[in-house]
């Protein structure tokens, strides 16, 4: 079913480009599914009777979105949220691309995941059933939570935090980084959340980026079996030189920062220096803060976060979010294509509040509609391969919400894992990240959802702020591959080059062609960037950097990114950005890296480095220890997600007469394939000389 070798002739956006695009072969799809192949998938699978008849999205949704969209969005927030002052305007594109929703209206973010649903006499109800690592867990009613996070608005207020101002989050999987995440928005100030895998430098850019004036962080979290350690990163990257040239004071003094206090929390209690001037803990804050604190409204377009992504260049993107729309949209989007029952499910998205997918769906989206769920700090394997299985079981989740990468590995090691818990619970199963393979789908509902649960494969992205394209369970009639269609209120097409919608039965570049209410407003401190990114390929129409193909049935296919954005187990990184961290290296010369087809996770980094002549040394006996030394390199600077698979010292690279690199050649190498046209290279031998210095 599946192939490595594209030998298909069809058109596709990769096809209709120049080498200066140099867009990926789209005829494969990241995981190295031939898109032919996939498209004669015909297995098809109806909602059950049963499902149907409870099920919260209907056919008529489509109906009443049909009309005029900004309104269909107006009535869908007033049903899902609390306005403190209603608004009385839906969407504002007089200044297109930066848009308005619903901005004469005011409300508090977390007043809405959390207050109203004790004043509604729901504080009794679990919001968090929480499992650590190590075996610990913690459960939080929403009562709980709610006085949790008034505690830590009023932490932050002692600590001169007031609305607009920026908090980084630097936290493992654990209570507190929900908790921290609603506080900043409870006073209106505005989060920018850092993987906790990410680095000193990459953090300290980030915080430089924004200037954030605190940092929350923890000692350390639970990471396959032992304590990973945060805060001394945290220290790292405070003591480098400033990153700031935007927006920030431009000071590059070593240890000089914007950031006022680091506050940690203690999880891994691992030792930490201190710093009496700046370091301070959470718990002894949060036990002599004042526990009553009343929301307060804020404007609908205030920010609410900042979260960075990897874009074309080697600068991560500052991706803003604001308030009243993007908290619609993530909360319509969780009723609907999760069809939440609030009082009977339970609920567990696998992601960590890292990206995006944990803060539209680990917090703002469950927590406005009042669910139940469970989150866990470790990873799948932990102590045993069954893990996730096992807290399936103990919390009796009914709705998991996973990435194909986690599901193919899932799968290598076999069903008799899995098949040793109880998973009844289960009756429906979400997937996102990156496309997911008809075969991991179909193990997926067969094997965690027993044959019976619907899958929805909802694609959408930091960008986009909550779901955009997804089957609606209970409506539609599931195509195992395909995300299939818009959902209600959006209007999404392919496009060719020249900005035609694409008949159906073809490929070409996806673009959402109206506003939506959880939009990106922009890039932080950037709005050139952001108008040149999404706005200048086709005006008026957002861009979003994905091709995609329509079946004959008009359902959409993803095909992966047509830009240099790698999606390695469905996390972005950016080919420049690991090739510029390469070229820093002090032997490096010149760096090339592709994203290359990864049975497991879906795609993954292969680099090509030229290493500089005067220091070539006895290179044929270094090669491997030089590699190695360049992938923890990579690793140190960015993170262990951006660590090369692999990294092959060459002599050349392919360029262009123009001097661009063609990794269009580069990837077909990387996945063993037969090269494709080199007539455009400058030197028309180079491959050869490459592929001779790989064999070696
Ligand atoms: C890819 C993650 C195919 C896509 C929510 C997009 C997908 C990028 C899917 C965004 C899906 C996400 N099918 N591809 N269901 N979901 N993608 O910003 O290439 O981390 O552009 O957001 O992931 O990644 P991001």
């Amino acid at each position: 079913m599946t192939s490595k070798t594209s030998t298909s002739t069809s058109t596709t956006p990769a096809d209709t480009q120049t080498d200066t695009h140099d867009t990926r072969d789209t005829h494969t799809t990241p995981a190295g599914t031939n898109i032919d192949n996939l498209l004669h998938e015909t297995r098809r699978f109806a909602p059950s009777d049963e499902f149907r008849a409870t099920a919260v999205a209907t056919e008529e949704l489509y109906e009443r979105a049909s009309g005029d969209r900004p309104a269909f969005w107006g009535e869908q927030s007033k049903t899902l949220l609390h306005w403190h002052t209603p608004f009385t305007r839906t969407l504002d594109w007089s200044n297109p691309p930066f848009a308005k929703w619903f901005d004469d209206g005011t409300l508090n973010v977390a007043y809405n995941c959390l207050d109203r649903h004790v004043k509604a006499g729901n504080g009794d109800r679990i919001a968090l059933n929480w499992e650590g690592e190590p075996g610990d867990s913690r459960s939080f009613t929403y009562s709980e939570l709610t006085a949790e996070v008034k505690k830590a608005a009023n932490v932050l207020i002692s600590l001169g935090i007031g609305q607009g101002d920026r908090v980084a989050i630097y936290l493992p999987m654990i209570p507190e980084a929900l908790i921290s995440m609603l506080a900043v928005a409870r006073i209106g100030a505005v989060h920018s959340v850092v993987f906790g895998g990410f680095s000193a430098e990459s953090l300290r850019a980030r915080i430089d980026d924004a200037s954030a004036k605190l940092v929350i962080t923890a000692d350390g979290g639970w990471r396959k079996g032992k304590v990973s350690p945060l805060k001394p990163a945290v220290d790292a990257a405070l003591a480098l030189p400033g990153t700031n040239t935007a927006t920030g004071t431009g000071d590059t003094t070593p240890g000089t920062h914007t950031v006022t206090n680091v506050l940690v929390v203690k999880r891994g209690n691992n030792p930490v220096d201190w710093n009496p001037d700046l370091d301070l803990w959470w718990h002894d804050e949060l036990a002599n803060a004042n526990p009553e604190h009343e929301a307060q409204p804020f404007p609908a377009e205030n920010p609410l976060f900042i979260l960075y992504t990897s874009g074309t260049t080697g600068k991560p993107k500052g991706i803003l979010h604001t308030s009243g729309g993007y908290l619609t949209q993530a909360a319509f989007t969780h009723k609907n294509v999760f069809d939440l029952h609030p009082e009977t499910d339970v609920y567990w998205s696998t992601a960590d509040v890292g990206w995006i997918t944990g803060h539209t769906y680990v917090v703002y989206g469950p927590l406005a509609n009042g669910a139940t769920q469970v989150i866990y700090e470790g990873t799948p394997d932990v102590p045993h391969p069954g893990r996730w299985w096992e807290i399936i079981e103990k919390y009796k989740v009914s709705i998991l919400y996973a990435a194909p990468t986690a599901i193919r590995t899932f799968m290598k090691l076999g069903r008799q894992i899995p098949d040793a818990f109880d998973l009844t619970s289960l009756r429906l199963l979400g997937s996102v990240g990156e496309p997911i393979n008809p075969e991991a789908w179909v193990w997926y509902r067969d094997v965690i959802g027993g044959g019976t649960t619907p899958i929805v494969d909802t694609w959408w992205q930091t960008e986009t702020g909550a779901i955009m394209i997804s089957a609606l369970p209970g409506v539609t009639t599931l195509k195992p591959g395909s995300a299939q269609v818009p959902l209600p209120g959006l209007d999404i097409q392919v496009l060719d080059d020249q900005g035609n919608p694409v008949p159906k039965n073809s490929g070409g570049l996806l673009v959402v062609a109206e506003p939506w209410p959880s939009m990106l407003r922009g890039i932080w401190g950037d709005p050139d960037r952001f108008v040149e990114t999404y706005y200048s390929q086709f005006p008026g129409r957002y861009f979003a950097g994905d091709g995609a193909r329509l079946d004959r049935d008009g359902d959409i296919w993803l095909l992966g990114r047509v830009d240099d954005v790698m999606n390695v187990s469905g996390h972005r990184l950016s080919t420049a950005e690991i090739e510029s961290s390469l070229v820093s290296h002090p032997r490096v010369a010149e760096a090339a890296v592709v994203g290359a087809s990864d049975e497991t996770t879906g795609q993954a980094v292969v680099a090509f480095v030229i290493v500089r002549a005067s220091q070539e040394g006895d290179l044929v006996q270094e090669i491997d220890v030089l590699s190695a030394e360049l992938r923890v390199h990579v690793a140190t600077q960015i993170g262990a997600i951006a660590r090369p698979r692999q990294v092959f010292i060459v002599a050349e690279l392919p360029k262009t007469r123009s001097g661009k690199i063609m990794r269009r050649l580069l990837r077909d190498l990387a996945e063993g394939r037969e090269i494709g046209d080199t007539t455009t290279l400058a030197d028309t031998q180079v491959m050869n000389i490459i592929s001779g210095s790989i064999a070696r």
